[in-house]
């Protein structure tokens, strides 16, 4: 089932999630299973939860875009045991249409968490994968890539929003 994204303005976005405690359950699956077809619906590489409205540490990532299923990864509960290195790129987010900017962010990464079953799992990404694990796992911390722009930038679009809610075009 397709679930509404939510757009930036709802705290739910802006507020830490909180941690999957019981695996293997229909609602957890259904829930993944609902934001692979939100996300690969929206034509995103990625959703985090909260994003459709749910505030727990659950991410999916695609970063093929739905053209390569070993390039699908979940990420329940993750938390980020290394980075390296620095990479600047065009980055988005479903929950911010419309614009995008340049973000700094780790070339490496390294992150643990779990899989839909509870099992322990460890995932290292580089370059778009890092990027993608990286803004995912902000979300999950009520962080959007607004917080990596300058205060000025992160103004101008904060304003241009603001007309677009006050237009009824931000819903
Ligand atoms: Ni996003």
């Amino acid at each position: 089932m397709i679930r509404k994204i939510v757009k930036y303005g709802d705290p739910v976005l802006e507020k830490p999630a909180g941690p999957v405690t019981n695996f293997n359950t229909p609602e957890l699956r259904g829930l993944i299973a609902d934001m692979w077809e939100t996300m690969y619906a929206a034509k995103g590489l990625g959703l985090a939860a909260p994003q459709v409205g749910i505030s727990l540490r659950v991410a999916v990532i695609d970063t093929s875009a739905g053209e390569d299923e070993s390039k699908k990864f979940i990420l329940i509960n993750p938390e980020i045991l290394n980075q390296e290195g620095m990479q600047v790129g065009e980055e988005g987010c479903l929950s911010i249409p419309g614009f995008r900017e340049p973000v700094k962010r780790a070339n490496l990464v390294r992150v643990a968490g779990h899989d839909e079953s509870g099992h322990r799992i460890e995932l290292d990404g580089m370059e778009l994968l890092a990027r993608a694990m990286l803004h995912e796992i902000d979300h999950l911390h009520g962080i959007l890539f607004l917080s990596h722009l300058s205060p000025l930038k992160r103004d101008i679009i904060r304003r241009k929003i603001k007309k677009l809610q006050k237009a009824g075009e931000w819903d």
